[in-house]
């Protein structure tokens, strides 16, 4: 496996991609079992974005665990690690990515994180560029940011051959959904936490609203919308459970399929 952090010595012929920001868990581990589709190299980026975060989030104390990732990504069959500087990725100017709808219209993450997805969406164009991957998988965990790449990606001529491949969440024992932030749970933010897993399929916006509350989470939203539009729920078309609520100073995001 190579750990390569110069964009230009990365592979030309095609990859398939996991793009991520390091502090790799089992869920990173999953996509990554799941992008060895064929004899293509796996490329995982291990990236911290500036452009995502807001200037009140936590940038700096993101955690950077670069040796342990690379250890993993290995394991998990990644053949090359992209590991860039933010000089690198951010060398050559590029146009702002012209966001699609559902980055701007929901209210859900775009509500609270205004600046997120443009940030999203104009390094995962840049980390394309770089990798040129014929598949880039995603997590459902982060659905909104999923459904806004989908569509950044059937909307821009340039990624025309990218196919985007959605991973299922991976869970804890305990339901709660896998991520980098969730580590900084304490055990009694982990059993408010588990609230959020039971919120999700009881499919009623005040029944998930009351729970999470009876659970002493401080609640961003908890709502049902159109599974693909993330609007309000149209009859006859999928439904999307999400949820973002606040466990001491954990943003804990959810979400679940609606029969
Ligand atoms: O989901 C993430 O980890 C990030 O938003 C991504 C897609 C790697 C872009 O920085």
């Amino acid at each position: 496996m190579l750990v390569i952090h110069d964009p230009s010595a990365l592979p030309q012929d095609g990859c398939t991609f996991v793009p991520t920001m390091g502090a790799l868990h089992s869920g990173h581990l999953e996509l990554i079992s799941a992008a060895n589709i064929n004899e293509l190299p796996v490329v995982v980026s291990v990236f911290v974005n500036p452009t995502q975060f807001a200037p009140d989030e936590d940038f700096d104390a993101y955690p950077r665990t670069l040796d342990a990732d690379v250890e993993l990504a290995r394991q998990a069959g990644t053949d090359v690690v992209f590991a860039p500087t933010v000089e690198d990725v951010y060398a050559e100017a590029m146009d702002d990515i012209p966001l699609p709808m559902v980055a701007t219209e929901p209210k859900l993450e775009d509500a609270t994180r205004p600046t997120h997805f443009q940030g999203v969406c104009n390094v995962v164009a840049r980390l394309f560029q770089f990798t040129k991957p014929t598949h880039a998988f995603f997590g459902e965990k982060d659905y909104q940011q999923l459904k806004v790449i989908e569509a950044m990606v059937s909307k821009e001529e340039r990624f025309e051959g990218i196919a985007i491949c959605a991973v299922p969440t991976a869970r804890g024992e305990d339901g709660v959904a896998l991520s980098s932030r969730n580590a900084y749970l304490s055990d009694e933010e982990r059993a408010q936490a588990q609230a959020v897993v039971k919120a999700l399929p009881l499919g009623c916006e005040n029944e998930m609203r009351a729970a999470l509350l009876d659970a002493g989470l401080d609640v961003d939203y908890a709502v049902i919308r159109d599974a693909e539009t993330l609007l309000a729920p149209v009859e006859g078309r999928s439904r999307r459970a999400l949820i973002a609520a606040r466990a001491g100073t954990t943003r804990l995001i959810d979400n679940g399929a609606l029969p």
